[in-house]
């Protein structure tokens, strides 16, 4: 299919693109963009490792095609940090433990922060369900859930 220009907003840079109109938006963010923090694995909504932020809210990169988040605010991992100074979700991550392989870890940081934008001050039992769309292989989510809740508790 014919290729078509297409602008996106890419942690707040400007990026024009010709996209094919069937690319998934996977696709455009880790082929064309070289996001290498948007990790992909079942490839069909099941497993939640492919999330980024469409307009700060969690969209499967593996389901949506790139069309639908043209002018759209998007945001992955390599978003968050500013300059070399970590977000308070990345310190705490790393602080309690929870990357292991670090297979999950765009997804769950990127799953965490719309969390707490919408929730700044969640209970454990509402972190555990904002997150139970992620799998973790490694990590049991104990220490997840805790690098959320702490970096909660950071005000952030
Ligand atoms: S790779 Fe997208 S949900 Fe599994
Ligand atoms: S840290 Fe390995 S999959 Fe979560």
């Amino acid at each position: 299919m014919k290729s078509m220009p297409a602008t996106f907003y890419v942690n707040g840079v400007r990026r024009d693109l010709l996209v094919d109109p069937n690319a998934l938006l996977f696709e455009i963010l880790s082929d064309d963009l070289g996001h290498s923090g948007v990790h992909r694995n079942c490839d069909r909504g099941d497993c939640g490792i492919c999330t980024v932020l469409v307009d700060g809210e969690p969209v499967l990169s593996c389901l949506m095609l790139a069309v639908e988040a043209r002018e759209r605010q998007i945001t992955t991992i390599e978003g968050l940090a500013k300059g070399a100074e970590l977000h308070p979700l990345q310190k705490e991550f790393v602080e309690k433990g929870a990357v292991q392989c670090g297979y999950c870890t765009p997804a769950m940081i990127l799953t965490a922060k719309a969390l707490l934008d919408h929730n700044p001050r969640p209970t454990k039992e509402e972190v555990k369900n904002g997150l139970s769309g992620t799998l973790c292989r490694c990590t049991g989510y104990v220490k997840i859930v805790e690098a959320v809740l702490a970096a909660a508790e950071g005000g952030k």
